[in-house]
């Protein structure tokens, strides 16, 4: 039932693949899952062509900015989580999204560029609160991070995040090829081999510790549970 979306008005901050990292964990553990691909380059829906995919995992490509809500409230009724991938820019869809969204996932790599990315889609979720009336809850998850250094400059993401009082995750996604061949073979981080891929167990601990932080934080709002009964009722 919750609906978890990934935005970053930055292209390339790793909302895609944190998105598909969430959805495969949740499949893993037999809950069903539909992934709404709203990223024009349509990874997510290429991913769900290629060998490996859970039957829990449902991908919905056909999005517009008109429909998207009422697509959203649908889908987070028959399934277990609804998870949204978002265009690395602001536009409606965004918009919609964010709106119904019970939690907003901000990924942001290391960097400025990214976090200033970040900060848009957050004076964007401050904008969205007001008329909505209600908060939409959010953090950022820090992706691409190098497992044996903290850089200078994700240090000063940190910090940046720290002064804004911004809710970080502690996992942050580190930079593993597990997360990359996910898109190039299928499938999730089970249907991968420690002999094929490096790294392997410490990409599923990883994973698994970052889904689990998220799946603590993703509550459905009062709001959404009133438009079910309203809408099963009628
Ligand atoms: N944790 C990670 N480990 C390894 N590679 C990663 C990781 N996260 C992202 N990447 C790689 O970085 C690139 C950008 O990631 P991704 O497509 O997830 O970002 P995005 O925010 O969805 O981009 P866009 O704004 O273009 O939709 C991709 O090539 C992806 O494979
Ligand atoms: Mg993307």
């Amino acid at each position: 039932m919750p609906v978890i979306s990934f935005a970053n008005a930055k292209g390339g901050a790793g909302k895609t693949t944190a998105a598909l990292l969430l959805a495969t964990e949740i499949a893993a553990r037999g809950q069903s899952v539909t992934i709404f691909d709203a990223d024009p380059q349509k990874w997510i829906s290429h991913w769900a062509g290629l060998p490996g995919r859970s039957e829990n995992i449902e991908v919905v490509n056909q999005i517009s900015a008109g429909s998207v809500t009422e697509q959203i409230l649908d889908c987070s009724a028959r399934s277990d989580y609804v998870i949204i991938d978002l265009e690395g820019t602001e536009n409606l869809i965004v918009a919609n999204a964010l709106s119904v969204s019970d939690l907003v996932v901000v990924p942001i790599q290391g960097s400025s560029m990214d976090a200033r990315g970040g900060a848009k889609i957050l004076t964007l979720i401050g904008k969205l609160e007001k008329i909505v009336k209600h908060d939409i809850k959010h953090c950022v998850a820090l992706t691409r991070t190098n497992p044996a250094v903290t850089t200078r400059s994700l240090k000063a993401v940190q910090e940046f995040l720290a002064v804004k009082g911004i809710d970080v995750l502690l996992t942050p996604i580190v930079e593993r090829s597990a997360f990359r061949d996910m898109f190039e073979f299928g499938g999730g981080l089970d249907n991968q081999s420690s002999k094929q891929v490096s790294n392997l167990k410490k990409a599923r601990q990883n994973a698994a510790m970052f889904a689990a932080e998220l799946l603590e934080r993703a509550q459905p709002t009062h709001a959404r549970r009133w438009y079910h009964i309203l809408k099963h009722a009628s």
